[in-house]
């Protein structure tokens, strides 16, 4: 058992922005449990980032299977007295960018929550007991700019133009997570917000997007680091550097 430094655990840490999100948490002293649903290649992920000096555990977990879950509650807290920190940062896109509502097939839909908002969910309810015994914890929901409702329906945004409805519901229902979590705990030593980490160069991202993955991981870091006095219930983008979102 160990608690000589902060805890966290990061869903979908073995590659694009939820490695560098370990990276970053790992530099600022926190024991990362780096979830991956391939182990070799959180094993893998993992001897980079303790050869960067950081300790860093992969630990196997499916967001869309529910005993992968279970199993990594088990896991956690058989190496650490509490859970500090969850980010929920595992993604996926499945549908063709610019899919009409209309033309989505609900197996697309089915298999874009699974992953984006039930796993969210169960890793957050399954969690909640290791992180009761922290002194402050810190929930990190990845959303997406795209997510965002005001945006979706502003022709002024970035995003307006933008069509991927399975990936755009799935972001704005966790953004609804994220609001109702966080009145569940208020007065509590709880934290939940949302963090979009903006259009970033990984493979989900591509090569043409703007920000690179140390621009996108700041703002999740931000809020998985928050002070007491941080705020609890909002949603953050790096699009504009850490600025509040509009929901
Ligand atoms: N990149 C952007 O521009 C952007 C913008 C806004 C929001 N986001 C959000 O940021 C998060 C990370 O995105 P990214 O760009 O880093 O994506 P990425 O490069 O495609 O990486 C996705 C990560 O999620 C993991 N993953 C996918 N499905 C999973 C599942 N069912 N269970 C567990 N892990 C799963 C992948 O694991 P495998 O390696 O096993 O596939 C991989 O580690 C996502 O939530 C995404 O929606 C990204």
């Amino acid at each position: 058992m160990t608690k000589e430094k902060r805890t966290a655990l990061v869903t979908g840490g073995n590659r694009g922005l939820g490695l560098e999100i370990c990276r970053q948490l790992g530099a600022k002293d926190h024991i990362v449990f780096l979830g991956c649903r391939d182990i070799e290649k959180g094993t893998i992920a993992s001897e980079n980032l303790r050869k960067e000096g950081f300790d860093v555990r992969p630990i196997i977990i499916d967001a869309s299977k529910s005993n992968t879950i279970m199993d990594a509650v088990s896991a956690v807290q058989s190496e650490v007295e509490c859970l500090d920190v969850l980010v929920n940062n595992a993604g996926t896109f499945v549908e063709e960018w610019g899919t009409m509502p209309s033309a989505l097939k609900v197996s697309e839909l089915k298999e874009t929550f699974e992953t984006n908002f039930f796993g969210p969910f169960e890793m957050i309810r399954e969690f909640v007991p290791l992180m009761l015994k922290s002194s402050s914890a810190r929930i990190v929901n990845i959303s997406s700019d795209m997510g965002s409702l005001a945006h979706i329906n502003n022709p002024d945004s970035h995003v307006y133009e933008v069509m991927g409805p399975a990936y755009q519901s799935s972001k704005a229902a966790i953004n609804a997570l994220t609001v109702l979590f966080a009145k569940e705990f208020t007065g509590t030593h709880f934290k939940v917000n949302s963090a979009s980490p903006g259009w970033c160069r990984t493979d989900m991202g591509t090569e043409d997007a703007p920000l690179s993955i140390v621009e996108g991981a700041q703002t999740p870091v931000m809020l998985a680091t928050l002070p007491d006095d941080g705020p609890t219930g909002q949603f953050f983008s790096s699009t504009r550097t850490g600025a509040k979102m509009e929901w």
